[in-house]
């Protein structure tokens, strides 16, 4: 059957990895978690206390880019790829909103952005792929053949978000979820490097009052008459 290549791109919190992972089990495709990425190396800058409420230290954590390397493996129980940095599992902690709350800011920086849509490209060079992130349908894969915008209100992603890390055990405010989620919202969209836009090819999904069945549905549904 013929491969294509599906780019799922959207604001924060608005469940395209949920869709996105079914979305590719259903059609035996290979997910790729690029927020994962971002969050990965900015994980190892917190690690390597490169990056703190205070303080950011963006020359050496470019000049330690060639140090990083991301991998996913499949963990079948949980029937999704997990991240590893430079060999140890870290997908626990890079879900934080600790974690939230610095990647736009390492994400902003071209050099990460170069090496990791580097790495994304090759991942998916296959076709047969679905990918989700901020960029893939306009740098990444601008020939996809399938791109999906996803919005949903800041307040209900917040929402989400909040029940999502409660339910991890964090413990969160409400409102500190809020302010990220909107915090991310604007540094994404307003970057100099690859800021979030939907591409103009995008068909755009606001999923606010759909169930996850509905938006599977929908997204399958147009898979199929692409493919
Ligand atoms: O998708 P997720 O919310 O996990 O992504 C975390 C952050 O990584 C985003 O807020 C954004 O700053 C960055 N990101 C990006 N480009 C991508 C995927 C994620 O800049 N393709």
């Amino acid at each position: 059957m013929n491969k294509i290549t599906i780019a799922i791109d959207g604001f924060s919190s608005t469940g395209k990895s949920t869709v996105a992972k079914q979305l590719a089990k259903a059609l035996g495709y290979i997910y790729v978690d690029t927020g994962a990425m971002y969050r990965a190396v900015t994980f190892y800058a917190m690690d390597r206390g490169l990056i703190n409420e205070s303080d950011f230290n963006v020359e050496a954590l470019i000049y330690q880019l060639p140090k990083i390397s991301i991998s996913f493996k499949f963990n079948e129980a949980l029937g999704f790829a997990e991240v590893y940095l430079n060999g140890k599992n870290i997908e626990k902690k890079i879900r934080t909103l600790e974690v939230s709350s610095f990647v736009s800011k390492v994400a902003a920086i071209s050099e990460v952005r170069q090496k990791l849509v580097e790495q994304q490209q090759k991942m998916g060079q296959d076709k047969g792929v679905v990918m989700d992130g901020r960029d893939i349908g306009t740098v990444v894969f601008p020939e996809a053949e399938l791109k999906l915008f996803m919005t949903a209100s800041a307040e209900t992603r917040a929402k989400r978000r909040y029940q999502e890390l409660l339910e991890r055990g964090e413990q969160v405010s409400y409102e500190d979820v809020l302010a990220n989620v909107q915090e991310r919202d604007h540094i994404d969209s307003t970057r100099e490097d690859s800021p979030l836009t939907k591409a103009k090819d995008a068909i755009e999904i606001d999923n606010s009052n759909m169930t996850l069945d509905e938006q599977f549905n929908k997204i399958f549904q147009l898979a199929n008459m692409t493919i």
